[in-house]
């Protein structure tokens, strides 16, 4: 094993502290990474509220940049120095129907979580990015483009390519009418991505408060959750809606906003959801969900960023002030994304 260090919770609600982590030895299709960036994402604040008694100590962290420190004996696709980016998913099984259909985080066996999950070799639960050190199998690490710069790139890693993939399989390009619901880390790459896609994009939003912002990112609009009038003005007008709302909410008054034929891609708070299905059947509407990205699409979606210059609007932070950066975002206090810088942990 060797040493480490990191930030980990002990129990729910107790704040992260700093600690020693041990991390594997390298296997032979290991790949060392020092973290230099780690990305905050609502995920984390999910996973640090519903941490069980008695469960291993959480260290969140699934969307990180840093650069190669050493290889394992059988790597030939890294070399010490290179700049890498790692997301949410660092193993699966490899031969399953999904697997084998690039989608590496639908895994049948449940892809390895980077943070949380249960390694399928040494069965011990995976450490995340709020770390010094991580080490990842070669395979689900990326090379991160030269011109992506690594602190703003970090939240491509999960919250970028989160959304990438339903508005790639939803066909988004030039002439979908998209809406992005919660204009978060999640929201507002959905809104430039979407953009850069060709889409008429909208913001949907609980206040006007962003909407200098989602005009800056290159939305044409806003329409107010909370208002009545304008939700009913916006009823039936999108193609996709890409719901990433961090809280419990009535999906029937997105799907409300959904086109004939339409869909709504709900991305947000996971979990038990009820649905009306008159909310479908009028306008033979779909439901859908979608959730981190495969090997490719991860690496389609590093390249259409790097070509179209999207990154992250970020707010960087050292790492000391990783229980700041959870508050702040519980409250809704960031534009658009905390990311850690870990050299502070060295
Ligand atoms: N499917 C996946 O694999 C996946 C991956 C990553 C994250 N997630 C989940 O996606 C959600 C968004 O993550 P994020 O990191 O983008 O979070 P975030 O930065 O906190 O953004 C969430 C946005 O949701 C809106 N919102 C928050 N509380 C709300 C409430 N009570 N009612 C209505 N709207 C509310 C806010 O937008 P406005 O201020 O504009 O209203 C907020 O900016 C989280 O639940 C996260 O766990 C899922
Ligand atoms: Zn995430
Ligand atoms: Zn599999």
């Amino acid at each position: 094993m060797r040493a480490t260090t990191g930030w980990q919770a002990d129990s729910a609600g107790a704040g992260l502290r700093r600690a020693t982590l041990e991390r594997r030895d390298l296997r032979p299709d290991d790949v060392a990474v020092r973290v230099d960036y780690c990305g905050v994402c609502h995920s984390d604040l999910h996973a640090l509220h519903t941490l069980a008694d008695g469960a291993p100590p959480l260290v969140p962290g699934h969307e990180f940049t840093g650069v190669v420190t050493e290889v394992g004996s059988a790597v030939t696709r890294f070399t010490a120095g290179d700049a890498v980016a790692v997301g949410n998913i660092v193993d699966s099984c490899g031969v399953c129907t999904m697997c084998r259909q690039g989608q590496e985080n639908f895994c049948r066996e449940f892809p390895t979580l980077t943070y949380g999950g249960v390694d399928r070799h040494d069965g011990s639960t995976t450490m995340g990015g709020y770390s010094r050190e991580y080490i990842a199998r070669d395979r689900f690490a990326h090379p991160l483009p030269a011109t992506l710069d690594p602190a703003a790139a970090a939240p491509l890693l999960c919250a970028g390519v989160t959304v990438w993939e339903p508005l790639r399989s939803l066909g988004v390009g030039p002439g979908t009418r998209v809406a992005v619901a919660g204009l978060g880390g999640l929201g507002h790459l959905a809104v430039k991505i979407a953009v850069a896609l060709g889409a008429e994009t909208t913001v949907v939003s609980r206040s006007t408060d962003k909407a200098d912002d989602a005009r800056r990112l290159g939305a044409h609009g806003l329409v107010v959750s909370t208002d009545e009038r304008q939700m009913a003005d916006a009823r039936d007008g999108f193609d996709v809606v890409v719901d990433t709302i961090a809280a419990p909410h009535d999906l029937g008054r997105y799907l409300g906003l959904v086109a004939l034929d339409g869909t709504l891609s709900h991305l947000g708070h996971l979990g038990p959801v009820t649905v009306e299905t008159i909310d479908l059947l009028i306008g033979r509407k779909s439901l859908s969900s979608g959730g981190s990205g495969g090997l490719a699409s991860t690496a389609a979606m590093l390249d259409f960023c790097a070509e179209h210059d999207i990154t992250a609007d970020v707010e960087v932070l050292p790492s000391t002030r990783v229980n700041e950066a959870l508050d702040r975002l519980e409250r809704n206090d960031v534009r658009y994304r905390f990311v850690l810088d870990m050299s502070d942990l060295s």
